[in-house]
């Protein structure tokens, strides 16, 4: 029956972890998936989501569906999470939040409700480059997939003129996807006032905003910092959406916990809003996992369990700096002649290194160093105890 079905190519991420798994090299490293490892190299269950789990397990809870859009109490917590406790957005009941499966099952039914409910466009504006994920959720909810400038490959920094210039000129009414920080791959953000002028151009050309973020807290190591692109595009008064992820922020990876959330101009809206997501996501996937938004829940709104989440979360991102830092020393202790200040000055979990292909297949030929093609590494998957390995395999690939 299946002879006319061709082998499809591994996915480029995931991909990545499936090779490096088949490697028997003692020394090999998967700097691929973006998942944050200990300085051990080892998975990380936070402090914080273990204590939740002890106290789930005493309140022996059942196992009934959640709601089709989630639990109530996970959706209110995260848009707060979001917008921040200030924000009257919640209070006055103008988000549509619903739980989504992590990261990319949010922005799928974002993506499927702008498909079937936006009527301005249906053409959604990625950055160059932008997650490998993007491009193929957004073409499968049947929206066109352009794309607006963001990255400078001569100064591995951001390309602020190039994205306004693109951003001024795209059709009005189009949607625009925004990384809220900790650009994934480059690990480059605009400036709180390359935000503010981002935002009035949009305003004025009356361009959507749809924000994907996935890495609030691996910025700055500060959640309400990183959240800062969001809160001023809505103190700019723009309606958008935001796409939240638990995946990295709390380590749930395997929960899939995730939000996504609509901001409406009234609760009448929001609620007409709420009752097509459900309708879009009961033939979908029927109703979310109830275990990853428990923890969550308990994290967001037990204060001892909170306060512990937030130095948690400042640990994971101050150890991602701290490996940057080591992995340049390490390549002037090599005698590179480079320059790889970008390693230092770009920021979250991945760092862009500007190797090329070729550079590339030879880390992974002849060091079993797993990266994405395109030159990403997740320094979350750096550590002491290889720092030195990867310092010298990147100078022997890139003298
Ligand atoms: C990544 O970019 O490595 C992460 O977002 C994980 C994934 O699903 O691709």
């Amino acid at each position: 029956v299946w002879s006319n079905v061709e082998m499809g190519p591994p996915d480029p991420i995931l991909g990545v972890t499936e090779a490096f798994r088949k490697d028997t090299n003692p020394k090999k490293m998967n700097l691929g998936v973006g998942a944050y490892r200990d300085d051990k190299g080892k998975p990380y269950v936070l402090e914080c989501i273990k204590k939740a789990e002890a106290q789930l397990l005493k309140e022996n809870l059942d196992k009934e569906y959640a709601p089709i859009s989630g639990a109530p109490e996970f959706c209110k917590a995260s848009a707060q999470l979001a917008f921040g406790e200030k924000s009257d957005i919640v209070k006055n009941g103008l988000n549509s939040t619903v739980q989504g499966i992590s990261g990319t099952g949010s922005l799928r039914i974002g993506a499927a409700f702008f498909k079937t409910w936006y009527e301005k466009s249906k053409d959604f504006y990625i950055p160059t480059p932008s997650w490998g994920n993007h491009t193929p959720i957004f073409k499968h909810a049947g929206l066109n997939v352009k794309s607006y400038k963001y990255y400078d490959a001569n100064t591995c920094g951001f390309d602020f003129k190039g994205a306004l210039d693109d951003i001024s000129k795209v059709p009005e009414g189009s949607v625009i996807v925004l990384h809220a920080c900790a650009h994934n791959p480059t690990g480059v953000d605009p400036k709180p006032e390359q935000w503010k002028e981002l935002s009035a151009v949009m305003k004025k050309r009356n361009l959507y905003p749809f924000f994907d973020m996935a890495y609030q807290g691996f910025a700055s190591g500060d959640i309400d910092k990183d959240a800062f692109p969001v809160r001023q595009f809505l103190a700019d008064g723009h309606t958008l959406s935001v796409c939240q992820s638990y995946a990295k922020n709390m380590g749930l990876y395997g929960e899939r916990a995730g939000a996504f959330t609509i901001v409406c101009s009234s609760s009448d809206e929001a609620q007409r809003v709420m009752s097509q997501l459900k309708i879009l996501i009961r033939p979908m996937y029927s109703n979310p996992p109830v275990h990853g938004s428990r923890l969550v829940t308990k994290v967001l709104t037990d204060p001892a369990l909170r306060s512990e989440w937030l130095k948690e979360v400042k640990g994971m991102a101050d150890r991602i700096i701290t490996m940057r830092q080591k992995l340049v020393a390490g390549l002037k202790r090599e005698g590179s002649k480079r320059n790889w200040q970008h390693i230092t000055d770009q920021i979250g979990m991945f760092c862009f290194t500007g190797l090329k292909s070729d550079q590339v297949e030879r880390l992974i030929k002849e060091f079993s160093i797993y990266l994405t093609k395109d030159g990403r590494i997740s320094v979350a998957g750096v550590s002491s105890a290889n720092v030195d390995y990867l310092a010298n395999a990147i100078h022997q690939v890139s003298k």
